[in-house]
């Protein structure tokens, strides 16, 4: 089963929209198996977004990530990363279809309320970097019998 790392970021936090976003990953039929709130370091920040260093944004994009708590989560599920990042949207809200997570929650490309995992393999990454293995919790599923 695939797993990717989701971040509900300081806007969506402080907005009060964690509710709407678990909920939405939980209906699809997706399984939440670690979750925390944590305030991340800027320098916490450049690890994850290291591969956007160049980009003349990276630097006020670490600094807001770091500005407030965010709400770290991995989730599960069977073509998870690519079907997650359908639920999110495009990059820009603006851009985004209704119906879609930035497309429904946000306007503002700078203030995107959540983060997903755009591969399998920095999902893998950025999972071992907000997590560590017995933070993650195996329980049976139910009704998996039901949604495959
Ligand atoms: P990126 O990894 O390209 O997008 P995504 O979050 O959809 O995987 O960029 C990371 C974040 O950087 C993005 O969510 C919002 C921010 N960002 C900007 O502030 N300005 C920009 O022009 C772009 C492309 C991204």
């Amino acid at each position: 089963m695939e797993r990717t790392f989701i971040a509900v970021k300081p806007d969506g936090i402080q907005r009060g929209l964690c509710g709407e976003i678990i909920k939405r990953f939980e209906q699809r039929g997706f399984r939440l198996v670690a979750c925390k709130m944590i305030q991340a370091s800027e320098e916490h920040m450049k690890t994850h977004y290291a591969d956007l260093k160049e980009t003349p944004f990276y630097g006020g994009l670490c600094k807001y990530m770091a500005s407030g708590p965010i709400l770290a989560m991995v989730w599960e599920g069977r073509s998870i990363v690519k079907l997650a990042r359908m639920m999110l949207g495009e990059t820009n809200p603006a851009e985004s279809k209704p119906g879609s997570i930035r497309g429904d929650l946000c306007i503002d490309i700078g203030r995107n309320v959540i983060h997903g995992s755009d591969t399998v393999e920095n999902a893998k990454r950025e999972i071992d970097l907000w997590f560590k293995a017995d933070e993650m919790l195996d329980y049976a599923p139910c009704a998996q019998a039901w949604l495959y």
